[in-house]
């Protein structure tokens, strides 16, 4: 059976991957820091192999891509992610992996078309990083390689994310940067596991492709009606200037990116997205799924 190993696992998309890996059959092997931590035991429980293993380790991922034909590759943002990418692709193609799955971010092939591009003003090096390692995926010479590029994911509206994103959701306020006419771009994390999983069982139909994914195009004011609806509660959206969001405990970096999606925005082709035979969730389907894993006081 063939064996994909999945980084990133014990968090959103990674756990996505995993979860859609083993119902479609495949072997999965996951890396993580801490296979004794709550997500590796769920995964293992579902019958994930675990390797420990850390970017900042070598031999750790090199012994965890033993024996491995396809990896689903993703990175954190900052100062090391060019490291932790390079190293990654580095030690899949020694290995002689076959299919390489990396997920980046929607938008970063526009981002030299951004306004203020060069100022430093997004966090340039957010985006140069994102498409460094894209390219380092296009050009590693895999026999198979598929980018997957998600726009906003909806799992940021839930635990772990949801109390630096959002903190005041659990108050039933969408306090946010973000205007309430802003369109936001969303995308599931369990459907960018959905695109890893088919991108891998029909390589013919993905491979050598970058992919933006969204499924919902809405304004804040439309995705605090939707989380309305879908959790029978009122969610309150209030619009915060840039101080006010820092003053309540939100970072500087994701202020910005708020203003960011007011000012530029994700801007995914949805229509695009749709053509590849991947069902893509909407933000009320998401919502109604997952409505008892919103935590309010
Ligand atoms: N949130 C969004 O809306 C959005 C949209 C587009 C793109 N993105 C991009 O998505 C990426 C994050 O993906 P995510 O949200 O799915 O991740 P996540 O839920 O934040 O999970 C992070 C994962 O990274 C692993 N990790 C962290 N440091 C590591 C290290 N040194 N060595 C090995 N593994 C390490 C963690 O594993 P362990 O702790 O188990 O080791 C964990 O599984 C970022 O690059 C971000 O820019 C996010």
């Amino acid at each position: 059976m063939e064996c994909v190993l999945v980084t990133g696992a014990t968090g959103k998309q990674g756990g996505a991957a995993v979860r859609h890996l083993l119902s479609d059959g495949y072997e999965v092997r996951i890396l993580t820091r801490n296979p004794g931590g709550d997500s590796a035991r769920r995964l293992i429980a579902a019958g994930a192999q675990a390797a420990q293993g850390d970017y900042e380790d070598r031999a750790s991922v090199r012994a965890a891509l033993q024996g491995v034909s396809a990896v689903f590759s993703v990175q954190m943002p900052g100062p090391h992610e060019r490291n932790h990418a390079a190293l990654l692709v580095e030690e899949a193609k020694r290995s002689g992996v076959r299919h390489y799955l990396h997920t980046s971010a929607a938008a970063v092939s526009r981002r030299t078309a951004f306004p203020r591009w060069g100022t430093g003003y997004w966090y340039d090096d957010y985006w140069r990083a994102k498409w460094d390692n894209e390219e380092r995926v296009r050009r590693a010479g895999f026999a198979q390689y598929t980018v997957l590029r998600p726009a906003f994911l909806m799992e940021n509206f839930l635990p772990p994310a949801v109390a630096r994103m959002f903190p005041d959701l659990r108050h039933g306020e969408l306090a946010t940067v973000m205007r309430r006419d802003t369109v936001v771009d969303l995308v599931s994390a369990e459907d960018v596991g959905a695109f890893a999983t088919a991108a891998l069982r029909a390589p013919e139909r993905f491979s050598g492709q970058s992919i933006d994914l969204a499924a919902t195009a809405a304004s804040v004011g439309q995705i605090g009606e939707t989380l309305s609806m879908a959790l029978g509660r009122e969610i309150r959206v209030v619009e915060l200037s840039p101080a006010q969001a820092v003053a309540r405990g939100q970072s500087r970096g994701w202020v910005r990116g708020q203003e960011w999606t007011n000012e530029v925005g994700y801007q995914v082709d949805i229509e695009s997205a749709t053509q590849h035979g991947v069902p893509l969730t909407s933000l009320a389907a998401w919502a109604a799924t997952h409505r008892n894993r919103f935590v309010f006081d």
